[in-house]
């Protein structure tokens, strides 16, 4: 193999910046050339790519984004986008490509292996919600920024003895929802892999009020719903007033943690290293702190699971 390609798709996390600087060295390391494809599978499509040399992965490490930019595309998803994308990648001399995202971007990797190509995907998205790997690259970083905010919420919440909302992401999974929960010590999560019960929330909400306690958090995971639809349930049953904070984007952004940069690091060179042994359809992971490769289409037939334990604790903890 003399010639490999690294993109990034989907919704950008932080941390994609580390795996593409340790894709670039791992494979400078055994004298193969990498190509940045700029702007995810549009731009694969396109050819919009470039060489990408050791030095031009320097300070990045610590940056959040990703210096490929990325993109979501519609065209992609038809056999006539995937087929260009593989004569652009033939044109180019490619023999690997390396996608860096979350579970859509991953469907595009199976598509180009089954065309011929091979492609290695490597999980990257806040979301945490790709099956057989304990973890993905952002997920750490958006988890501290979201319990940082919370503090800071927390603070105004104490004053003013109050119940805030706070609506965070995850798509389809309570995953951030449910950690920064737990670590924030939230008196009710509200995520999509449990029941919610709004009675039980609401006789959380006494329960607290009765012991003397005049402020609560509520998380609710943006794949329940919203939160300022759950501050009116509230309102009209107990007639409180909430207040509703919706994070959005910030989750996205910042400095990766040190965590999120070293699940980079090892991924990143652990897909070139796929590669450079031959193999295709692949996803790298992480298993009880050991890297691992699982087949892309088992893990894409599972599902997510997020541990239920983890919620049980919680509500244990925040009575
Ligand atoms: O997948 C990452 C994510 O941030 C989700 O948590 C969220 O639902 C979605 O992307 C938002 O997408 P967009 O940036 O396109 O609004």
């Amino acid at each position: 193999m003399r010639k490999i390609a690294v993109l990034t798709s989907g919704g950008d996390a932080p941390g994609m910046n580390a795996a593409i600087r340790a894709a670039v060295r791992r494979a400078a390391f055994h004298e193969i050339q990498v190509y940045g494809v700029y702007h995810g599978y549009t731009g694969l499509m396109q050819g919009d790519m470039q060489e990408l040399s050791i030095g031009s992965v320097g300070d990045i490490i610590h940056r959040g984004g990703t210096m490929l930019y990325s993109a979501r595309s519609e065209e992609f998803k038809s056999e006539a986008g995937q087929l260009k994308a593989v004569e652009q990648l033939r044109k180019h001399g490619i023999e690997g490509l390396i996608v860096i995202g979350g579970d859509g971007s991953f469907r595009g990797a199976q598509q180009l292996t089954k065309k011929g190509f091979p492609t290695i995907g490597i999980p990257g998205t806040i979301d945490n919600d790709i099956p057989c790997t304990d973890f993905t690259i952002g997920f750490d970083t958006a988890l501290n920024t979201i319990v940082d905010a919370i503090d800071k919420i927390r603070d105004t919440a104490t004053s003013h003895e109050r119940t805030y909302i706070i609506e965070v992401m995850g798509r389809d999974a309570g995953d951030l929802a449910l950690w920064a929960g737990l670590a924030a010590g939230a008196e009710s999560i509200m995520i999509p892999e449990a029941d919610q019960d709004m009675d039980d929330i609401v006789e959380r909400l006494y329960s607290g009020y009765r012991r003397g306690k005049k402020h609560s958090i509520i998380i609710v995971a943006e794949g329940v719903g919203s939160a300022a639809h759950y501050a009116d349930e509230i309102k009209k049953r107990t007639g409180w007033e909430t207040r509703v904070t919706v994070l959005g984007h910030i989750q996205r952004g910042g400095s990766p943690t040190a965590f999120d940069r070293m699940l980079a690091s090892r991924m990143g060179a652990a897909a070139v290293d796929l590669l450079i042994e031959g193999k295709a359809d692949r996803m790298v992971g992480i298993q009880n702190n050991e890297i691992v490769d699982i087949d892309i289409d088992e893990a894409l037939a599972q599902k997510h699971q997020l541990n239920l334990s983890v919620y049980q604790l919680a509500r244990t903890l925040s009575i």
